[in-house]
């Protein structure tokens, strides 16, 4: 019995893929969204707003990939990702049915330009996103460096309807009691969600409460000056051009890691 179940653990070990990471958590917001952790290989390094390739293997043996940016921050043990389901989409069709115990696919080569390294010192940092463009940001929210490096920040999450902001919700929810990260967040974090097609407490689209000044207003705030404020925007194609296109008649800049600026944009992925 005991030289059956050795030989088989062999067996799995041999035919485990060399980028296998077990799946550790799972939590499910709406039809439309969950949250997952795995191991994280321990050679792993990387910044905080940076992504991966992530997958699962099909039945061919060859790993299907998408990109995915790491919501956990660098120091966590473990990695977060948060993911849209596509019922047809290739990948998240599957994906969305993982279980703790299952293995899933992870490229160890994190890249990205939403890092703190690829903008200049400033005073405060806006991140501006929508839908899963919130993920890059669960992960600075909780990196202290974000908090050594700039007095104020303010994280904006716009989606459709109010369960689709459940995720940043309950993260930000937690910070102030998070051990680790509680002490750098306090009176320095401010959290403005919005919805655009159901009744909440704020509304609108971000592009119309800059244009406006609503969110600076709400918020008791300065509006956006690019002698003081850092933007990073993570969304859709279409909210990365409308949202790049005010923040440069403002007179900010993109930057990258090669040349740090005012702002830097990444799209948030997986469309499928
Ligand atoms: P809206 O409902 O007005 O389209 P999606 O679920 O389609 O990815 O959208 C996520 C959120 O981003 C929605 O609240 C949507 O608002 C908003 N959004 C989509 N495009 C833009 C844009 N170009 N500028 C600002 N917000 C946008």
């Amino acid at each position: 019995m005991n030289d059956m179940s050795e030989a088989k653990q062999a067996m799995e070990a041999i035919e485990r893929h060399p980028d296998a990471q077990e799946v550790m958590a799972v939590q499910h917001y709406t039809d439309r969204l969950f949250s997952f952790r795995v191991t994280r290989p321990q050679s792993l390094r990387f910044r905080s707003g940076e992504f991966v390739m992530i997958g699962l293997l099909q039945e061919n043996g060859k790993p299907l990939l998408r990109a995915y940016s790491i919501a956990s921050p660098s120091w966590d043990d473990e990695l977060e990702f948060y993911s849209i389901k596509v019922p047809d989409g290739p990948l998240t069709s599957k994906l969305q049915n993982i279980k703790v115990g299952d293995d899933i696919i992870l490229r160890p080569k994190p890249v990205g330009t939403l890092v703190l390294d690829a903008l200049i010192p400033g005073k405060r940092l806006f991140m501006l996103s929508t839908g899963t463009g919130f993920a890059p940001f669960a992960s600075l929210v909780r990196d202290p460096e974000t908090y050594e490096k700039f007095d104020e920040v303010v994280v904006t999450h716009t989606c459709r309807d109010v369960a689709e902001l459940d995720y940043s919700k309950q993260l930000i929810g937690s910070l102030a009691e998070d051990p680790l990260i509680g002490e750098f967040v306090e009176g320095k974090l401010k959290y403005y969600p919005t919805t655009t097609r159901e009744q909440s407490e704020n509304m609108g689209r971000i592009t119309d409460n800059i244009n406006s000044g609503k969110v600076f207003d709400d918020l008791g705030i300065d509006a956006l000056d690019p002698e003081t404020d850092r933007v990073m925007l993570c969304g859709s194609m279409a909210f990365n051009t409308d949202v790049r296109e005010i923040l440069e008649a403002k007179g900010f800049e993109e930057g990258a890691n090669s040349k740090p600026a005012t702002f830097v944009l990444e799209k948030a992925f997986v469309g499928e």
